[in-house]
């Protein structure tokens, strides 16, 4: 129903646009390389990300272990149950008497009255346990038991009707131990999620289990790393930065909940996790460590964004005195980032692995705070801006009042606090994006730059479909006109595990389950936006576009406003200087193909063939999913006939790439 509700006025302005472009003459454009461009921001493109959509717990993370230290839910071991084969008889609990630190507090008990041919506990992984063929998992755990016995681990089918690998532990005694092993399934085994872990025992008493953990090969053979296949998705895009750990994430629903990032370091069986505002516990086995690791993985900088003092339900201190701890602590988070290895911070950096420090420019004071009523976000910024100033003068502040710049204007150019940058953040439909498009053109370049921190076209879930990549597609035509101004984007979210109930937030950009992983039409146009970008930002004057009429949103008719007429194509072009190369974005959203003339001004020639890359689909709707990943790829033809003076058909519904090589 939703799906209908959002695709109809789609269908119904694509239908308008496919009507009105016969009326057209020839779409006309100009690129002006005989005047100067800016300069494009080299971190123009990078990534957002936080703990929402099973991002990390059941997506990125690479562990397969659900719920392994018992804390999802205080009263029930979720995603675990008993194993009772061959006459066995016994009974699973939570047992708070067996803590083994103040981080394992909570363990699993398995009580065996009869030990029958198999008796064990079982956890279901995230929605499965992703089984490859020729594949080694290490598993590790604590455990200890009232007999002294061996335990045995198998990887097996949900039914336990298939083993896919096994292992056993030396004995296990009164105390807690942790064991360490490798289970390796056979080179034929078919790929399969249908599958969970199983630790079973051969006696009867009492076992208890902590901090139960299984990971398959991750992206680098890191220990507590990543998965490959997301990893390989996300290197494709060539991000520039990652901005992290959140969005709400960071706030937190309280203060005892916010993103607490001293106790997300070190060994996992230091890391209590933490209820997440997205409906779930985090383990935090992606920490402040992790975040920094990813990013030196995929060569993006980090972009920080720490905690404010302010949290998703509203808390927060009048009294400065209260907010001095939250700032002392974001200035120790940057230190754990870039002070060298003689500072506090940096050597338990270096203790956790990394003696260099990394690199860092940005450094965000909170999350959305212009949604803070309160006002407290003057004081607050003030508070944590001059001590980050004060320690750190090299690094520049973002603030998070997106938008709001008549508030920025009047309480923030002061000397000492002005914001460097300002984050802005877009959720709108397609038509709405493509709308703003121009929003940066006649921005005042007076103020703070500018960081789309998070964004997204809200079409298609759990990932957008190919609407939603038209708008986004357009709405990056503007950031690249204008990214002098816009210096850095990211769309947002940027992960959805799809198996049932693992979306909290629709329209995400790239989907995965348990085994495969896809990128959305709106990953895809990303990826060819930031492969395909000059440093030089070219002019384009544009004549007889198409047009399509973007409805009234709620707000407008409220507001009286009625139906707009907008263009229904959209265009980029930057230049790279030392390869010689014109990058031309072309966004066609009519339902029509488009001729489209295209004039080059200016002391330049091209060769006469190049590239085009072009996404497109037969409709609107269409979208990449499980079952069909590749449904909407981007395609690259060789085009000819190029040169100063030349005409290229745009196919409708598309997003085209022309590569275009100076002589
Ligand atoms: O991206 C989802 C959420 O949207 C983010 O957590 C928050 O910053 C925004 O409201």
């Amino acid at each position: 129903m939703k799906r209908l509700a959002l695709s109809l006025p789609a269908i119904l302005a694509g239908l308008l646009t496919g009507i009105m472009a016969h009326a057209q003459p020839t779409p006309s454009i100009t690129l002006r390389l005989d005047q100067p461009g800016h300069a494009v921001s080299p971190g123009l493109y990078g990534l957002m990300t936080e703990e929402i959509n099973y991002s990390y717990d059941g997506g990125l993370y690479a562990e397969l272990i659900r719920n392994r230290i018992f804390r999802d839910n205080p009263m029930n071991p979720d995603h675990w149950s008993l194993v009772e084969e061959g006459g066995a008889k016994g009974k699973i609990s939570l047992d708070r008497s067996q803590a083994i630190n103040d981080a394992l507090t909570v363990c699993l008990r398995l009580d065996v009255q009869h030990a029958g041919s198999r008796i064990g506990v079982a956890n279901e992984g995230y929605w499965g346990i992703p089984v490859r063929p020729g594949t080694s998992y290490a598993a590790s755990f604590y455990a200890k038991a009232t007999q002294a016995g061996p335990l045995t681990l198998h990887i097996e089918s949900a039914d336990g009707k298939t083993v896919y690998a096994s292992a056993q532990s030396a004995t296990i005694g009164r105390d807690w131990q942790q064991v360490r092993l490798t289970l390796t399934t056979a080179g034929d085994v078919r790929p399969t999620a249908d599958a969970r872990l199983v630790i079973s025992a051969t006696d009867t008493g009492q076992y208890w289990f902590n901090l139960v953990s299984l990971f398959p090969p991750t992206y680098n053979h890191t220990p507590n790393g990543n998965r490959p296949d997301i990893m390989h998705l996300l290197a494709d895009m060539r991000p520039a930065f990652l901005r992290f750990p959140g969005g709400n994430y960071l706030e937190g629903d309280y203060f005892n909940t916010r993103f607490d990032w001293k106790k997300t370091l070190g060994a996992l069986d230091q890391r209590p996790g933490h209820p997440s505002p997205w409906g779930y516990r985090s383990t935090d086995g992606m920490g402040l460590y992790e975040f920094l690791m990813w990013c030196e993985d995929l060569k993006m900088e980090p972009l920080l964004a720490v905690f404010a003092g302010y949290t998703l339900k509203g808390d927060q201190f009048d009294d400065p005195k209260f907010l001095q701890p939250f700032v002392d602590e974001a200035i120790e988070e940057i230190e754990y980032i870039i002070g060298d290895k003689s500072t506090t911070w940096g050597a338990i950096r270096a203790r956790d692995g990394h003696p260099a420090p990394f690199p860092l420019s940005y450094v965000e004071i909170g999350n959305e705070d212009g949604f803070d009523r309160s006002g407290s976000y003057v004081k607050r910024f003030a508070q944590f801006a001059s001590a980050i100033r004060a320690r750190y003068p090299q690094l520049k502040i973002i603030s998070t009042v997106g938008g709001r710049n008549d508030f920025l204007a009047a309480r923030f150019r002061t000397p000492k606090e002005n914001v460097d940058v300002v984050d802005e953040h877009f959720y709108r439909t397609s038509l709405e994006m493509q709308d703003m498009a121009t929003l940066y053109d006649k921005h005042d370049r007076s103020g703070p730059k500018i960081f789309v921190g998070e964004w997204a076209s809200r079409e298609g879930f759990p990932t957008t479909n190919f609407h939603a990549a038209l708008g986004d597609a357009a709405f990056l035509t503007g950031l690249e006109r204008n990214s002098d101004l816009v210096i850095m984007s990211c769309f947002a979210p940027l992960f959805v595990n799809v198996s049932p109930g693992g979306m909290q937030w629709k329209s995400d950009l790239i989907g995965y389950d348990a085994l495969h992983s896809f990128g959305s039409p709106s990953y895809h146009v990303q990826k060819m936006f930031s492969n395909n970008l000059g440093d030089q930002v070219v002019n384009v004057e544009a004549t007889d576009l198409p047009t399509q009429i973007k409805p009234p949103n709620r707000r407008d008719s409220a507001a009286g406003i009625g139906p707009k007429t907008i263009p229904a194509m959209f265009f980029s072009a930057t230049r790279d200087s030392k390869a010689g190369m014109i990058y031309l974005k072309i966004v066609n959203a009519a339902t029509a193909p488009q001729a489209l003339r295209i004039d080059l001004a200016g002391p330049v020639n091209l060769k006469s063939q190049g590239n085009a890359i072009t996404i497109h689909a037969g409709s609107p709707d269409d979208t990449n999913s499980i079952a069909e990943p590749d449904k909407i790829v981007p395609v690259t033809t060789g085009i000819k006939g190029l040169g100063k003076h030349f005409q290229q058909t745009i196919p409708a519904l598309s997003v085209t790439v022309l590569q275009l090589q100076i002589k």
